[in-house]
């Protein structure tokens, strides 16, 4: 039985991730029960704490509702450490902060250029010692610094305190994939090159960085979600069944097919930026980052063997919206000599921001003629995914649960499909705002019938958290 953490430390308190997620998460877990510990924000922006706690007020009130009582415990367990994160005095008032706790969790929601300057200080102030880290995607740049990183984590923590989180695999309708796949014995048969003409994965978000300018420089698109929360779903879609839900097989099977992806050819790559966005503060006049990147991957492997993969992302598209689509072959002879489309035959899983696991089929239309029209059967629906993902996360990591962090295997491989891509080697191309990207981003996808764009939400939730 692991020990649990006694102290919550969070670096990059005052930022975007601890505003729309970090403070939602910990009044959940207040609610819960699980967290009478310390809890320690860390930045560097000359804040107080009453201003902190103002800050989580506001993130509460935009993100799920305040509720007054856990709110309250959150207060009075909240501290704040306010230094820079290269200075090693900030260490030692965190040092003090913890006082008397012996196994404090520190979790980096932060750039990834200064994970490696955060943790050799924390080392440094035996802040790290008993110690557990979870640190944010992306990991790394590339292959070779997520090793050189991967490298300085390991000179102070063991593997076992090494929580690489991606909040992807804390989505329920996320964990759903890997549950309908394999809770249901009708998937498996026709889960293959046979039946299966394409998949796609688009991640369409109506926004644009919103502030997050400089951050955005150091990855892109590609860096930001492509290499993790997008290729993550793309295992669960692709991967082998694990002999059991236990945390070594779904890791084992994950990395095999990872293994088996072929690496990126810049042929099956394009990147958009929106115009706008070198406007953006924190962004440089002559940018060459991406916000929309499309991409096509392949599995080499029997079961998937010449089954494009599509993936797409963007800043400033028309709708805010996850969605993948599983387009299965038609017939392979046409009995009613109809012209059909060729996607009239899928799975669709709508992952953000509503649930939604469907079957598009075919029915025949009322009348005398064999004629037929397009239905979709909804297997389940629902407005919004009820756990906070970031609460369910920072809960097995405090635990010591690693069962949804990624392991380095994993992080690695997803680099080395990657790589080739990175660095500016495709072209950049523009696009107008609330379009779906650069018009080059079609062309990928013209032998599968095109792009599906998912369609806007519909549903508000209608649900409110518990104890709200
Ligand atoms: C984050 C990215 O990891 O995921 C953001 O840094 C992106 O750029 C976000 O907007 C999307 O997450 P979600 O849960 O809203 O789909």
């Amino acid at each position: 039985m692991e020990e649990h953490s006694d102290a919550f430390v969070f670096f990059g308190a005052t930022g975007d991730l601890a505003y729309k997620e970090i403070f939602p998460a910990l009044q959940v877990l207040i609610q819960q029960g699980h967290f009478d510990i310390p809890i320690i924000g860390v930045a560097k922006s000359g804040w107080s704490l009453d201003r902190l706690k103002e800050r989580a007020r506001d993130s509460l009130k935009h993100h799920g509702g305040v509720d007054p009582e856990s709110f309250d415990k959150l207060s009075v367990r909240l501290q704040y450490v306010d230094g820079d994160y290269q200075d090693a005095s900030t260490y030692e008032l965190l040092r003090r902060a913890l006082g008397a706790t012996k196994r404090p969790l520190h979790y980096l929601a932060i750039p990834p250029s200064m994970f490696a300057t955060v943790v050799s200080h924390l080392a440094q102030s035996t802040c790290a010692k008993n110690a557990r880290v979870v640190v944010e995607k992306p990991f790394g740049r590339d292959l070779a610094s997520a090793q050189a990183l991967d490298r300085t984590l390991h000179e102070y923590f063991p593997e076992s305190a090494i929580f690489r989180i991606d909040h992807y695999l804390g989505k329920e309708p996320v964990q759903n994939l890997l549950y309908f796949r394999f809770a249901n014995s009708f998937l498996e048969p026709i889960w293959n090159h046979e039946h299966i003409q394409s998949v796609q994965v688009t991640m369409a978000e109506e926004f644009g960085v919103q502030g997050r300018g400089k951050f955005y420089e150091e990855v892109g698109a590609i860096r930001d979600v492509v290499q993790n929360h997008l290729l993550q779903v793309m295992v669960l879609l692709a991967m082998d069944p694990p002999a059991s839900s236990d945390a070594v097989c779904i890791r084992d099977e994950k990395i095999r097919i990872m293994r088996a992806m072929r690496p990126l050819e810049p042929s099956c790559v394009v990147r958009g930026q929106f115009n706008g966005y070198r406007r953006e503060p924190g962004v440089s006049p002559d940018s060459h980052v991406e916000t929309f990147a499309a991409v096509c991957f392949y599995i080499n492997n029997w079961r998937w063997a010449g089954v494009p993969f599509y993936i797409r992302s963007g800043k400033c598209l028309p709708v805010t919206a996850t969605e993948v689509f599983v387009s299965l072959k038609n017939p392979p002879h046409s009995v009613f000599g109809e012209a059909v489309s060729s996607q009239a035959n899928y799975f669709r899983f709508r992952l953000n921001p509503d649930f939604v696991i469907s079957v598009g089929a075919r029915i025949k239309a009322g009348g005398e003629a064999m004629v037929g029209e397009e239905v979709e059967l909804i297997a389940h629906e629902d407005a919004a995914d009820r756990m906070l993902p970031y609460a369910r996360l920072l809960s097995d990591a405090m635990r010591g649960d690693p069962t949804l962090f990624n392991r380095q295997d994993a992080v690695e491989a997803a680099w080395r499909v990657i790589d080739p891509v990175l660095g500016n080697v495709t072209p950049l191309h523009e696009y107008e705002p609330h379009t779906w990207g650069p018009a080059e981003a079609d062309a990928i996808a013209a032998n599968i019938g095109g792009w599906h764009n998912p369609r806007p939400c519909e549903k508000l939730p209608t649900w409110i958290p518990r104890g709200f």
